[in-house]
């Protein structure tokens, strides 16, 4: 059996809108902090006969079948391309609450890839390929899944995705758990939607530059010039479902109570947490580890009626 655990991660330059959903390739660079805490495992086994399948690990929750298919669908294709014979059972669980808004594929696709690629050279005898191609296979079957390969700074640039030099300290980020009630729209349909906003023309540019900005201010440790970048990235990215057709959006009046809240403490105290949404309702709030007991209370003074998880990079 052949095992593999990968961290979700949190981008601050969003990776928002396709080149080709084959292989999904991005229109714009990314960069995400990975969140340690938020694990998935994986576990491969050989199987005698039939198709490749998947079931929950013990204790974790059922994917829906439509997720299921996606993932079993992309170890079978990865599994076919390299000429690996046989059939396995693939299981696999998260060990955060699946009912958080914080269920991403990129963790799951990460450890999938990495469990696969051990099982592929144990059967192959070959030896299995460099992290970075790894993360590039992974890509393949959810984009951002290729980013929770690098911690706890990783930049997808084109082909290109490897980890990013910071000076910052040490953060972790303060998951603000909200739920909005409303449809979700998954971020497949979101990178569809978002080309028909007519802000979307110049948006490859925007992130690109961003993403400039944003590797400098983080080399240099500059924590109010990273919170700048990815506060405009946000309004950027959610401005882009708010103009979409059809448009959407994920807000509900306790993310936007959090995100006042963020705001205000930048402006009346000169500091505050680096902030950001990604497609749903929950915002995610990066302070320094070590004031994050200080934020913590903080922020539940300000917005009760939340409640918050935390994970380091
Ligand atoms: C808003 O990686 O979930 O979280 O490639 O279709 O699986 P697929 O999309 P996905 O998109 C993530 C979008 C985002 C921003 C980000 O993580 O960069």
């Amino acid at each position: 059996m052949w095992k593999a655990s990968a961290p979700s991660n949190i981008a601050l330059i969003k990776y928002m809108g396709k080149e080709s959903a084959v292989g999904n390739v991005a229109v714009n660079p990314s960069l995400s902090m990975t969140l340690s805490a938020f694990l998935t495992n994986v576990e491969i086994e050989p199987i005698s006969g039939g198709e490749d399948r998947w079931e929950p690990l013990p204790s974790s929750a059922p994917l829906r079948a439509e997720s299921t298919k996606r993932f079993v669908n992309f170890f079978t294709r990865i599994k076919q391309e390299r000429e690996i014979a046989g059939s396995f059972l693939i299981r696999s669980g998260n060990n955060f609450p699946s009912d958080a808004g914080l269920a991403s594929s990129a963790s799951s696709f990460a450890a999938l890839t990495m469990a696969a690629f051990q099982a592929f050279a144990s059967v192959s005898g070959k030896p299995s390929p460099s992290l970075s191609e790894q993360a590039m296979v992974s890509r393949t079957g959810s984009g951002s899944s290729c980013r929770s390969f690098f911690s706890p700074w990783c930049a997808w640039e084109a082909r290109e995705i490897g980890p990013v030099p910071s000076r910052l300290p040490d953060l972790t980020d303060l998951v603000a758990v909200i739920d909005s009630g409303f449809k979700k729209i998954s971020s497949s349909e979101a990178h569809k939607r978002v080309q028909a906003s007519a802000l979307f023309e110049g948006r490859p540019e925007r992130a690109s530059t961003r993403q400039r900005e944003i590797k400098t201010a983080m080399a240099s440790g500059d924590l109010k010039r990273t919170a700048e970048i990815a506060w405009a990235e946000l309004w950027d990215m959610h401005s882009l479902f708010h103009t979409a057709s059809p448009p959407f959006f994920y807000f509900s009046p306790l993310s936007l109570a959090v995100l006042r809240w963020a705001e205000r403490s930048w402006e009346e105290t000169g500091t505050g947490p680096i902030t950001t949404v990604d497609a749903g309702p929950n915002v995610h709030l990066l302070v320094p580890t070590a004031e994050k007991d200080r934020w913590r209370r903080e922020l539940l003074a300000a917005v009760p009626g939340i409640s918050l998880l935390e994970s380091r990079a």
